[in-house]
């Protein structure tokens, strides 16, 4: 079934006819005839088909046009007014930036919302032109031919606009039509299907005629706050959006898995209450979740209850959610200050890669000893789990009474992972081992400990 949509594209309105769960990649190339974002892969892995949504960049094959709606699109023609190029498009053609075109538009679109990044929300910028900065953000497009670095030369040599030019919007936009908590679990109870951010379900596919309930749009699931005790973040939070927030600096596990998640169009669509659900045992927010002690609102058509979200994952891409409910809410405790927090992910490369290993540990120093340990693990078991015989090995001691590589052996003996092909279970045990002993050796090391 298809419905009308006045889409928003470079400042002009576009309006439209398509199912909600159209990809908006064939909206913009197929209905209206805007052939700059190109299709590579078609699941968000090179980032040719990356648009801007309300300035930030997306992958146009992971967004349904329903999504689309009352946000601003740019797409590369969008960057040019009438035939004055965009100066970042001039130092791409003076620095040899561009070669045979195909990633050229993914990477325009995603350099110009780099440049144009002005948020700070309190924090040092993250996103100011220099190399580690733009490699980052440009983490998830790819390019086959010209290689990266014309292309960080010419992002580099492009001057910044001034603030009032970047026309930026807000980050967290109101939902363009709430939607009443109580209407979506009606909804749900009659088989209909939520959708966070996308970036699993387009993967995944779904059915083109299938009833839908957008959890972007539902006011629980959205927004963080921060209270002395407990920090309360919406389900429906993107990582971007996390990222981005004051509570980040607090839970700087959680901070340093969501950097981790995809590239920067993955992160911008893609939220924590997805992640959880999709519940995969490689999940990166998942062990930081469990060692950050959180736990999980959810509401269903028996009213809201909370879990330890310990108890989320129930087997290999199980969960505790009964039919017709949701996660509405993701609270930590404000962990004080001095405590620990470790996050490392093991995969093929550095960005955009499954891990093969991933480890959150949060510790905090009393005195000389080693206290409230947690130690979680994902991908090396059917789910993400807590390394609870290493935490006790290591609970209370001082730096001569518990041995890094002690603690590493610890967690090998006590997790028992299947070979895939990823990675062999012999891999996947010794690396966790050495990700836990460099944990510990850092936590004696760090001015936490030191300090505290
Ligand atoms: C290119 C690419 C790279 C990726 N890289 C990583 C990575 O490095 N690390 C990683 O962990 N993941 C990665 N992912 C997976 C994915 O981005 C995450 O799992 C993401 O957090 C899913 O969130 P979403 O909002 O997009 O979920 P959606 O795709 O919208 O939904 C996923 C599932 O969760 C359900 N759901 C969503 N929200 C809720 C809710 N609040 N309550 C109940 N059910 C809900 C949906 O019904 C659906 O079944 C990657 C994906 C892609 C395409
Ligand atoms: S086509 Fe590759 S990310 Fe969309
Ligand atoms: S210029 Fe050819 S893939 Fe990037």
């Amino acid at each position: 079934m298809t419905y009308a949509y006045t889409l928003k594209v470079n400042g002009r309105h576009a309006p439209i006819q398509a199912d909600p769960m159209r990809r908006l990649l064939d909206v913009l190339r197929e209905d209206l005839g805007l052939t700059g974002a190109k299709e590579g892969c078609g699941e968000g892995e090179c980032g040719a088909c990356a648009v801007l949504l309300d300035g930030e960049p997306v992958c146009s094959c992971l967004v349904p046009v329903t999504q689309a709606e009352g946000r601003a699109i740019t797409t590369v023609e969008g960057l040019a007014e009438d035939k004055d190029l965009d100066p970042l498009q001039e130092a791409f053609v003076t620095e040899g930036g561009v070669q045979c075109g195909a990633c050229t538009p993914g990477i325009l679109v995603t350099a110009r919302a780099f440049l144009d990044n002005t948020r700070d929300h309190g924090r040092p910028l993250r996103r100011d032109p220099d190399r580690d900065h733009i490699r980052e953000a440009l983490a998830g497009n790819l390019c086959r031919c010209t290689g990266y670095e014309p292309i960080l030369r010419s992002i580099i040599a492009t001057p910044a606009r001034p603030p009032e030019e970047c026309e930026r919007a807000a980050v967290v936009l109101p939902p363009v039509q709430p939607l009443p908590l109580a209407d979506a679990i009606t909804r749900l109870v009659n088989g209909a299907t939520p959708i966070a951010g996308c970036t699993d379900l387009m993967v995944q596919g779904i059915d083109p005629g299938a009833p839908i309930v957008d959890l972007l749009t539902i006011p629980e699931l959205s927004g963080i706050e921060c209270g002395d005790d407990v920090i309360d973040i919406g389900a429906a939070t993107t990582f971007t959006e996390f990222r981005e927030h004051p509570a980040a600096g607090a839970l700087l596990a959680l901070d340093d898995a969501a950097a981790m998640v995809g590239g920067w169009q993955i992160q911008t669509r893609a939220t924590i209450g997805g992640n959880i659900a999709t519940a995969s045992p490689a999940g990166d927010s998942l062990p930081a979740l469990l060692a950050l002690d959180a736990e999980l609102v959810l509401h269903g058509p028996d009213g809201p209850r909370t879990i330890p979200y310990a108890e989320m994952h129930t087997g290999y891409r199980q969960t505790a959610l009964r039919p017709g409910e949701l996660i509405v809410r993701i609270r930590v405790p404000h962990p004080p200050p001095g405590t620990f927090h470790c996050f490392r992910k093991v995969g093929t490369r550095a960005a955009q890669a499954i891990s093969k290993v991933v480890v959150a540990m949060v510790a905090r120093p009393e005195g000389r000893r080693l206290t409230h340990v947690r130690i979680a693990a994902g991908s090396v078991a059917d789910r993400p789990i807590r390394l609870r015989a290493t935490e006790a090995l290591l609970e209370g001691q001082g730096p001569g009474g518990a041995h890094p590589e002690a603690a590493g052996a610890a967690a090998r003996a006590e997790v028992s992972p299947i070979d895939d092909v990823r990675s062999t279970r012999e891999y996947r045990s010794w690396v966790l081992g050495r990700v836990v002993s460099w944990m510990v050796r850092s936590f004696w090391m760090s001015r936490t400990f030191r300090s505290g």
